[in-house]
């Protein structure tokens, strides 16, 4: 039985559909079959479509002006009461969509039981999901631009802090910690971009395609859809029942987008830890051991680490739901929305705590610095220099290879070094090597766009404002 709150099992509701059957529904099939226990949280959506469908048809000439009144004023009633908690949600009525129209009816007698005119539950709850997921993608979008904003913000506060840049995980160059928010920026700048256009797919009204092939009533499909606010109408009735391709979509993006959550995540454990000591994740983000008096637990991002595991796996649920299904509708369909609404909770609770988190967020610059100060980070820089002094790329790779085994071997950085040892190994060195070997020089020398230099990162991060969707 759905577990849902305020579901209860009728004694075999007469059915919307009972009329062919001559045996009630098995007791445990009802219970199987019914959708109500998740779907009920389309019943805005549902309504929605109800009231512009009611209206359509009045347009057209199939309902009365006051049938239709009846209607609408009907549906609020429904609404309120569902808001209200009032509601008794039946799982002998199946779904949403049923137990609305069974309290509509219910309420306002015969005017409800035409609201089904020219419509099936096939096209209503295609369009009850484009709907939902149309109002989820905007919250969602807001959420993402919560948290490109503290990203900017970050980058703008510490443009110029500077911190060791890594390839596979190993000092690399030293790199501003602004311009590492940036890219993650940029990472989502992305997400956004897939999910606006997803966005695009999702607006498409289905509704008019009834079970499959159309309605015989003389329906304006595009006046329903403007009501709804939908762009266009679907082109293709079978199609229109069947597709769920947009929510696969919107899972890709989703699982993209946790994917991106999940690599700041193993970021921002690694620099919580004592090893790094580059940031401080305020105590409001983290939680302590029951038996390590010491630990403070980065829990929000390894959580979210975490959830990139059912993204992913719902993802794969609607690809293979949809995997060798015939057209039109089946109702394997039923089975898109669990995973869908998973989906959307865990990405925007994701997001939420993500820009609660990042705006909090405090670092320590002079354990950044001092560690970009271990791992010979500005080795490339003394090689550029050489190569300025028109020593060729490759000898000058080997002679400051050699200058980097002196230190490794005496425990030293290439800006320790006295100038007569690193002129040992190339006369191309004078006394300004030691502008290009301190840190400072090696970020402020990477100044074209999309480089690391402070003066770089704070104009990337003033077009980063602009172009936040
Ligand atoms: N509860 C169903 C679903 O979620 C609604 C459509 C059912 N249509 C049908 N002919 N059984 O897909």
């Amino acid at each position: 039985m759905p577990s849902s709150q305020g579901i209860i099992v009728t004694e075999h509701t007469s059915k919307p559909w009972a009329g062919r059957f001559t045996e009630p529904t098995d007791a445990f099939v009802e219970a199987f079959t019914a959708s109500v226990g998740f779907d009920q949280r389309l019943y805005r959506h549902d309504i929605a479509g109800s009231r512009a469908h009611a209206r359509m048809l009045t347009h057209v000439g199939v309902l009365t002006q006051g049938e239709c009144d009846t209607i609408l004023q009907g549906l609020d009633r429904v609404e309120q009461e569902i808001e209200t908690g009032q509601f008794q949600w039946s799982v002998s009525l199946e779904d949403v969509h049923m137990n609305v129209e069974a309290r509509l009816t219910a309420l306002i007698g015969e005017a409800g039981k035409k609201l089904h005119t020219g419509r099936s539950r096939n096209d209503q709850v295609a369009t009850d999901i484009r709907l939902y997921l149309r109002d989820e993608i905007d919250a969602i979008q807001a959420e993402l631009k919560r948290l490109q904003t503290a990203l900017i913000d970050l980058a703008e506060r510490e443009h110029d802090a500077i911190m060791p840049g890594f390839t596979h995980l190993q000092v690399a160059q030293p790199v501003t910690f602004g311009h590492h928010m940036l890219a993650w920026f940029e990472m989502l700048l992305r997400d956004a971009q897939r999910l606006a256009d997803c966005r695009k797919r999702v607006n498409v009204m289905p509704l008019g395609a009834a079970a499959l092939a159309g309605t015989s009533y003389p329906i304006d499909r595009e006046y329903s859809a403007q009501l709804l606010g939908f762009e266009r109408v679907t082109e293709n009735s079978l199609d229109a029942v069947s597709d769920r391709d947009f929510a696969i979509e919107f899972c890709a993006a989703a699982a993209l987008l946790m994917t991106h959550l999940s690599r700041f995540s193993e970021e921002l454990i690694l620099w919580a830890s004592a090893q790094f000591d580059f940031v401080d994740i305020p105590d409001s983000f983290c939680t302590g051991s029951s038996i390590m008096p010491q630990k403070k637990n980065p829990d929000v991002p390894e959580l979210v680490r975490g959830k990139v595991g059912r993204v992913n796996g719902h993802l794969i649920s609607l690809l293979t739901l949809m995997k060798g299904q015939p057209l039109a509708y089946n109702k394997d369909n039923q089975e898109d929305k669990e995973p869908l609404f998973d989906v959307v909770d865990t990405l925007r609770g994701s997001l939420k705590v993500y820009a609660d988190m990042m705006a909090a967020l405090t670092i320590k610059r002079d354990n950044m610095e001092r560690a970009a100060l271990q791992g010979f980070s500005t080795a490339t820089d003394l090689a550029d220099y050489l190569v300025r002094q028109g020593v060729p790329f490759r000898d000058a790779h080997e002679v400051v290879g050699k200058a980097v085994r002196l230190g490794v071997d005496t425990g030293r950085d290439l800006a320790e070094m006295a100038l007569s040892e690193l002129q040992q190994f190339s006369d191309a060195i004078s006394a300004d090597v030691f502008e290009v070997l301190t840190l400072q020089g090696s970020v402020a020398a990477r100044d074209h766009i999309g480089g690391t230099a402070p003066a770089q990162v704070k104009a990337a991060a003033a077009r980063a404002r602009r172009r936040v969707l």
